[in-house]
């Protein structure tokens, strides 16, 4: 453990907006991409999006601000930052706890999300080789369907992406990444407005428009905010101390609520992005928005296969993606990878061969949901991939953000976070200690027993 110096063993990023470059690589991913567009698809549309943009800025944003502000205090890997913090400040050991789960739901999250990823790759190829030229939207469904049934491809494409996951962090984060991560992500947003601009063109805008933006409270059940609160969470990479690790490399001159709020924002930017350049293409051709997690390989090979250049562009988008999902990805083995290097004194290449391998196992599960155990269900309704997702999107992530925040309000001594946080006013520091103490705690909780007791509203939970 290094307790001394103010930097951190592992390594730190060259600036403050390196940081936010590498904290955007991680925010912005499939989570944006694929996840929010199905999961806006599945929910109602605009209920979905409205309570998404509330939880996001008033749970999730001092969430993110607690998290890399606890990582740069403590400078290690999350498990040890606690301890570091637990030790000085006479805390119970117990808050350690959270570094562990965290560790855990970084493994579950990535054994599903490289299939997902792989799923990308996948197009990536099939754009290139013109598969998609003038393809109807019968065909596209199709294709998804035929390539999901098939175990073997499936396994196929998620054994590369995480092989190349692998070789990233095995290499070391800061080295490897920061350079690419500036060309390739703006290149990402670009191509987002090329089909944004598609997607404005194709006479089905206004109702994409109204879908996403159109608010009624009727459509509105615990559910939704449940999920919502769940994809605030996913696509901040917020819950699992991964944020946590990345701030023990901010540069101690950087600003927390800046660069947060920057994160944040740009993130959310691509989601609604996404949903509005998918969500035209869904109306046009009559497709069924609440299709799942098909939504995004169902909709835009069609609007790359009408375009021109398509195969290009859906080559360049389907790349870029692939990216956004390995800079994500690489981001979920952080807190694991930085505990083990720390405390068994491991190299980086091995520890990240090992959790690779953990990854592959389970994520097996997930490529077999979506065929051979189809019909299979863990808890009586969800296939292995749902219940991975639902176990730690809604749950494993909203508690342990729960828990850090409390940690952060009300066991941390005030001096150190308003320095850390460079707060001089009083009200502002009231401000805070409202958010990150009261408010934001409280509303996780009340959305977590909501939606995953409804009974609780009914009062029928006995029955
Ligand atoms: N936020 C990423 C996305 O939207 C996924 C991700 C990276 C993540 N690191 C995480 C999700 C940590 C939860 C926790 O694609």
């Amino acid at each position: 453990m290094n307790q001394d110096e103010d930097v951190s063993p592992h390594g730190m990023w060259s600036s403050r907006w390196l940081f936010v470059l590498a904290a955007v690589g991680s925010a912005v991913g499939l989570g944006n991409i694929w996840k929010f567009p199905y999961l806006t698809g599945a929910n109602g549309g605009a209920a979905f999006v409205l309570i998404f943009l509330v939880t996001t800025f008033i749970v999730a944003v001092p969430m993110l601000m607690a998290e890399v502000l606890i990582g740069r205090q403590g400078r290690n890997s999350p498990v040890n930052t606690l301890r570091i913090l637990v030790q000085q400040h006479r805390r119970s050991g117990w808050w350690v706890l959270i570094a562990w789960f965290g560790m855990l739901a970084g493994i579950l999250i990535l054994s599903y999300y490289s299939v997902a990823a792989g799923w990308a790759l996948y197009y990536m190829v099939m754009m290139a080789s013109g598969a998609f030229d003038g393809v109807t939207a019968e065909v596209a469904n199709q294709t998804f369907a035929a390539f999901t049934g098939n175990p073997w491809l499936l396994g196929l494409c998620h054994v590369i992406f995480l092989t190349l996951t692998v070789i990233i962090i095995g290499k070391g984060v800061v080295r490897g990444l920061e350079s690419s991560n500036r060309w390739f992500m703006p290149l990402l947003f670009l191509l987002l407005l090329v089909l944004l601009g598609y997607g404005m063109m194709s006479g089905g805008f206004s109702e994409a428009f109204a879908f996403m933006f159109d608010f009624k409270w009727v459509d509105v059940t615990t559910s939704t905010w449940l999920t919502a609160l769940g994809q605030s969470f996913f696509t901040l990479s917020l819950g699992m101390c991964c944020m946590m690790s990345y701030g023990a490399y901010v540069p101690s001159n950087a600003s927390i609520p800046g660069t947060t709020a920057a994160i944040a924002l740009i993130s959310t930017l691509v989601s609604i992005g996404a949903g509005l350049a998918i969500f035209p293409i869904v109306f046009v051709n009559g497709l069924e928005p609440a299709q799942g997690p098909g939504l995004m390989f169902v909709t835009l090979p069609l609007a790359f296969g009408h375009m021109s250049f398509g195969a290009l562009f859906g080559f360049l988008f389907f790349l870029l993606v692939s990216f956004a999902a390995i800079t994500s990805a690489i981001s979920m083995t952080e807190p694991a990878l930085a505990y083990l290097v720390e405390e068994y004194n491991a190299s980086r290449s091995r520890v990240a061969v090992t959790l690779g391998v953990l990854c592959w196992m389970i994520g097996v599960g997930t490529v077999l949901s979506f065929n051979v155990l189809a019909d299979f269900t863990v808890d009586g309704s969800r296939t292995i991939f749902a219940f991975i997702d639902h176990l730690t999107q809604n749950i494993i992530l909203p508690v342990c953000g729960l828990l850090l925040a409390v940690f952060c309000a009300w066991r941390l001594p005030r001096l150190v976070v308003q320095s850390q946080l460079g707060i001089r006013s009083r009200s502002i520091w009231w401000l805070w200690q409202l958010f990150i103490g009261v408010v934001s705690p409280l509303a996780v909780a009340v959305i977590l027993v909501m939606g995953l007791f409804p009974c609780v509203l009914t009062q029928d939970c006995g029955a």
